[in-house]
Order: C-alpha cells, then sequence, then structure tokens
C-alpha cells in the first residue's frame, strides 16, 4: 500500500529504537527551560526514557508468544508516534498484526509515516480512533486481541474495562501508571478514587502502586466473570507497569478477588502484615509495639511476579540486544529472585534512620537474616530493600549487631 501523503509542521528528528527508525518530536526544540519536560510539549508524545519500558513490552510479549505458541495480535490503542506498535511487530517473532491508533491526528499521521519508513504496512495498522472506542469494537468473539498493551499520559484505569473486553481467554493485558502521587499515597483521595483502594507514604509505596493497579485490574476484570494472574510487573523510574493474564471464568474471577486483602503497617516499629478481610486487626495494636497500625488496600495480595514466566524473559533477553540490556538483566534476574518472596520490603536506610544508627549493607542484612533460617531475597523496586518474613525487630536488632 502506497504512504498517504505525509508533511509535518514541527521539528522533527529520525531516531532508532530497537530494531526500528522513527520520526519524532525534536524534543530539543520544546525544551526552552531546564525543568521543562518536552515530552508533554511536542505536538506528538515521544519520551526516550520508555525505552526500556517498550524493551521490556518486547520481551514479556514474546515470551507470552512462546508460551502459546502461535501466531498473536497486539493491540497498541495509545501510540502516539506509533514506534511502540511498530516495535512489537518488527521485533517479536510469531507477531501476525498489530493494530495502533490515536486520538490526536498528528500522532495518527506521524504513526503512519512511521509504519511506512519501517515497511511494515502489511502487519501493523493505524488508526484515528478514540481507545476506548476502539476496544470496545474488538470486544466480541473472532474480534479480540491476544495482547493489548495500555500506555497512557497518567493513569490507565479509564481503559482497563475495555481492555479486558478486548482480550481473548488467556489474552495478555499489559498497563503502564505513571501517576504514582496518587498511587504512592501523596494524593490519597485520588487513589481511593480512581483505583478503589487507599494508599499508604511507606518506604515501599511502590510495591503497593503495583498492587493497587493488579487489585484494580482484578476487580475490572471479575465484573465480567474474569479471573487474572499477575505474570510480571516492574516499578522503573517514573512509572509502574503491571502485566496480567486473564482467564474466563466465573470461578477464576473468584479466586482473583480472593487474592484481594490489605497490608497492616506500625509507623513505629515498621512492623507489616497482611490480610484478607477487614478484620478486628484493623483496630488491634501492632503485635511488634503495640502502636496503632494504618493500613492499605483493597489491593492484590497475589503474586506480581511469576518466576517461570520472569524466566522466560531472561531467556528471550539474552537472545536481544538492547541499549539497555545491562538495567534488564538486572531487572530481570532480580525479579526472578524476588519472585517468591512475601509482599512488601523493608528499606535499610529506613531502619538505621530510625535507629540513628550507622547504615550496614544490603548483603550483609541479607545473610544475616538467612543465618538466622528467613527467607530472603533483594527487589527491584530499591536497590537498598530487603524482602523477608522476618518481624521488624529482628531486623532491627541484626542491624545493630552488624553496625557495632
Ligand atoms: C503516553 S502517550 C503514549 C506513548 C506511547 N505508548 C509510546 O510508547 O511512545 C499517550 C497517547 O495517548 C493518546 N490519547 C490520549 N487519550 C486518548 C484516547 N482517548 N484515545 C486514543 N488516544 C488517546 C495521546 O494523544 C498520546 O499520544
Ligand atoms: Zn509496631
Amino acid at each position: 500500500m502506497a504512504e498517504p501523503e505525509f508533511t509535518v509542521d514541527f521539528p522533527t528528528e529520525t531516531i532508532q529504537e530497537g530494531k526500528v527508525k522513527a520520526l519524532v518530536p525534536k524534543l530539543q526544540a520544546y525544551k526552552k527551560q531546564p525543568s521543562d519536560y518536552a515530552p508533554s510539549k511536542a505536538p506528538v508524545f515521544y519520551n526516550p526514557v520508555m525505552e526500556l519500558n517498550r524493551d521490556v513490552s518486547v520481551l514479556a510479549f514474546q515470551a507470552y508468544q512462546r508460551m502459546a505458541n502461535r501466531e498473536i495480535s497486539i493491540c497498541d490503542p495509545l501510540t502516539a508516534s506509533g514506534i511502540r506498535g511498530i516495535r512489537f511487530a518488527a521485533e517479536i517473532h510469531g507477531v501476525k498484526k498489530v493494530v495502533t491508533s490515536d486520538i490526536n491526528e498528528r500522532s495518527f499521521k506521524l504513526a503512519q509515516h512511521n509504519v511506512h519508513l519501517n515497511g511494515l504496512q502489511n502487519r501493523v495498522t493505524v488508526k484515528h480512533k478514540d481507545a476506548n472506542c476502539l476496544l470496545s469494537c474488538h470486544g466480541a468473539p473472532r474480534r479480540r486481541f491476544d495482547v493489548v498493551d495500555i500506555d497512557p499520559f497518567g493513569s490507565p484505569v479509564s481503559y482497563l474495562d475495555s481492555a479486558v473486553r478486548a482480550l481473548r481467554n488467556k489474552g495478555l493485558l499489559a498497563a503502564t501508571a505513571t501517576d504514582l502521587a496518587p498511587l504512592c499515597g501523596v494524593h490519597a483521595k485520588a487513589c481511593i478514587r480512581k483505583y478503589g483502594g487507599k494508599p499508604l507514604r511507606t518506604e515501599y509505596c511502590q510495591e503497593l502502586a503495583v498492587r493497587l493497579l493488579a487489585g484494580c485490574i482484578a476487580t475490572v476484570a471479575a465484573k465480567q466473570d474474569i479471573g487474572v494472574r499477575v505474570v510480571f510487573s516492574h516499578s522503573t523510574d517514573h512509572y509502574i507497569r503491571v502485566y496480567a493474564q486473564i482467564g474466563y471464568g466465573a470461578k477464576k474471577a473468584d479466586a482473583s478477588i480472593k487474592s484481594l486483602g490489605y497490608v497492616l503497617h506500625c509507623f513505629n516499629c515498621l512492623h507489616r502484615e497482611t490480610t484478607k478481610a477487614l478484620s478486628q486487626r484493623f483496630f488491634e495494636k501492632c503485635p511488634e509495639c503495640g502502636s496503632k497500625m494504618d493500613w492499605a488496600g483493597p489491593l492484590w495480595l497475589g503474586k506480581i511476579l511469576d518466576q517461570q514466566f520472569c524466566k522466560l524473559m531472561a531467556q528471550e533477553s539474552r537472545r536481544t540486544a538492547f541499549r539497555n540490556s545491562g538495567k534488564i538483566s538486572k531487572l530481570l534476574s532480580l525479579a526472578e529472585e524476588e519472585a517468591e518472596a512475601p509482599a512488601t520490603y523493608y528499606v535499610i536506610d529506613k531502619i538505621s534512620n530510625k535507629l540513628s544508627s550507622p547504615v550496614p549493607s544490603v548483603s550483609a542484612m541479607l545473610q544475616g537474616l538467612r543465618d538466622k533460617g528467613f527467607q530472603v531475597s533483594p527487589t527491584h523496586f530499591n536497590s537498598r530493600g530487603v524482602k523477608t518474613d522476618a518481624p521488624a525487630l529482628v531486623l532491627q536488632n541484626l542491624l545493630k549487631k552488624i553496625v557495632t
């Protein structure tokens, strides 16, 4: 198909990302002051910082395609320059078609141009449609996608309902959220409104953010008698990302609703625990220090990483050279290690701060806990974080012993 006539009325440059090239806004032209966030000032959105987000998506969808062992279809309904969907078609083996769309006319035209630039017009379609409208049109049997990738400005919640309906049974939903102020508890009311769960400003708020988004996806899916299984998630830079595989059936929906619950947290001694129901525990005192506890939720208490899926992604990453390969292999190896770890993590510096003591190394803390027989792992969420089933007071005592 010949390319429609294309002219561009704003400064652009050609970039290379992954295996594709793309014409994108010249971000330098939109940065008048050092504080300016150029991607959102340009007429079409392109953020080079999100390259790793797209790389990890390529790996996750490739792992999913290998599991499915057939050709897959992908929808990227908030495509901007088209770079995401174009990369999926060019870099993932076994992709039959990619449908991309953007409501912004300049994005639509630029994405169309970029599809032609990469010679992918046979497999990538670009639409100029509202995302919910597009997804709803694909919410019927034989029209559904294997994968839907929601990568919006801010929160993905307005697209979750139609995205789940546009997925076939066992399909994969990926969603990015950049609204970390609500999700991490700075604007708690907005989080309760949007995600249906209360956040908490703790040192592990990024994990709570992932669990709030996953809980919201599970709740939205359950309304349609669909269950979810979170296969991968990560918190990187200014965003979180959740990959959830859906499964049709009321029993699966009931099972995923059973994975919802609350995290209770003591701001005095850093004790934390999880509970599946609104129970008497909310009104009882912290079992370690007797202080009143606060809570977050309802949120997803099930797994937020599937070890097997992490392994598959790591396998794929060894076959692919990305600009971010170093960061990605670190992320994937940490993710695999922490997949079986309990919910929440301690940040060593926070405990030291509380005790007004020097800060030990994370490895010394991990080894000390391991020697005492506790489950331990580092976490990708925080390089100073420790995931463990040890009580807060055990960590405090161990830390004191290490630094004295
Ligand atoms: C964060 S950008 C997407 C970035 C892109 N996914 C990437 O990886 O480069 C969000 C995009 O959603 C588009 N958008 C916003 N609301 C929309 C809607 N209701 N339907 C379709 N597109 C929409 C915006 O025009 C913008 O291009
Ligand atoms: Zn306490």
